[in-house]
């Protein structure tokens, strides 16, 4: 690799997610990229917090002037407060909390900012190339995200104890949600990233229902999406174990985000 072809990586989050990308570059496992730092904070609850980060600690205004590219592990207000700084600073940004393009206004800015680009990765799904191909042609008749995860991690703060008390003790698989991917962003926005990058793929928000279901028995979390259009009929299903530092977090979406990264530096050829 030569210094021209190396691109300078910033991480946002040292998590489940950003530590493991940040371990992998600092390695040297991603093809033309090199870690410069984190940026922002340590979680001191996090056992990995506890160990020491490779790179260096960067405030943002550091990593604008040292990065090529940040990529964001940290949760949907961390693309609140970062995206458009580090996109029109001309820096591109990959992204992980695809749920905050739920948020309209926000969304739009994102995708009129630049001149850095704007990448989202897969994370914990495949399937939306196909997709994504399909809705060039035409929109989608129907579209469905169907979530299974474990009761605890769908509880949400603004339900009341008798709700959330439902949904902990469930012995069964138990409907929680049922509707628009823009209602499930507002009640559900940490179950929301999988349906975000399924409505970011076909092009239209509004054509993406949502179920999320609770399931005691669900070791793995399932995402199933179907899709329907001109082009064909479409279903995919996930099966993900869960990360062993968040249970929330599958343990697929750090190598998802290596690849989409390897992806944007564009420096090898491969499937794309
Ligand atoms: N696209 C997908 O399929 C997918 C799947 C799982 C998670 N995610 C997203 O990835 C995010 C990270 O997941 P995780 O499991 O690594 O979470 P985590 O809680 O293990 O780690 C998050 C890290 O980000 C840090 N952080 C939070 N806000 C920050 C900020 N404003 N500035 C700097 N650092 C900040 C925290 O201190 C922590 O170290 C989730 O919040 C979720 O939105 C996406």
């Amino acid at each position: 690799m030569t210094a021209a072809t190396s691109h300078r990586i910033g991480i946002i989050g040292y998590g489940a997610i950003g530590a493991r990308v940040a371990e992998d570059i600092a390695a040297g496992k991603v093809h033309g990229a090199e870690l410069v730092g984190i940026i922002g904070r340590s979680d001191p609850t996090k056992a990995h917090s506890a160990v020491e980060r490779p790179g260096t600690t960067l405030t943002l205004e550091m990593a604008l002037e040292h990065c090529d590219l940040i990529v964001e592990c940290a949760g949907q207000a961390a693309v609140s407060e970062y995206a458009e700084k580090i996109l029109s600073a001309g820096v591109d940004f990959l992204m992980t909390s695809i749920g905050a393009l739920a948020d309209q206004p926000l969304a739009e800015r994102l995708h009129a900012s630049g001149p850095g680009r704007l990448f989202m990765t897969s994370g914990a799904v495949g399937g939306l190339d196909i997709l994504g191909a399909g809705a060039r042609e035409a929109d989608y008749d129907s579209v469905l995200v169907s979530t299974t995860k474990l009761p605890e991690t769908l509880i949400q703060p603004w339900m009341d104890q008798a709700e959330a008390q439902r949904i902990r003790a469930t012995g069964e698989p138990l409907e929680v949600f049922l509707g628009s991917a823009q209602e499930a962003a507002r009640l559900f926005p940490r179950s929301l990233n999988v349906a975000a990058a399924v409505a970011e793929a076909v092009g239209n928000w509004d054509n993406v229902q949502v179920r999320l279901t609770a399931d005691p028995a669900a070791a793995l979390t399932t995402h199933i999406i179907e899709a329907n259009g001109p082009s064909g009929e479409y279903r995919f299903e996930m099966r993900n174990n869960p990360s062993p530092d968040n249970p929330r977090t599958s343990a697929i979406v750090p190598f998802a985000v290596l690849r989409s990264l390897e992806a944007a530096i564009g420096e090898r050829g491969g499937l794309v």
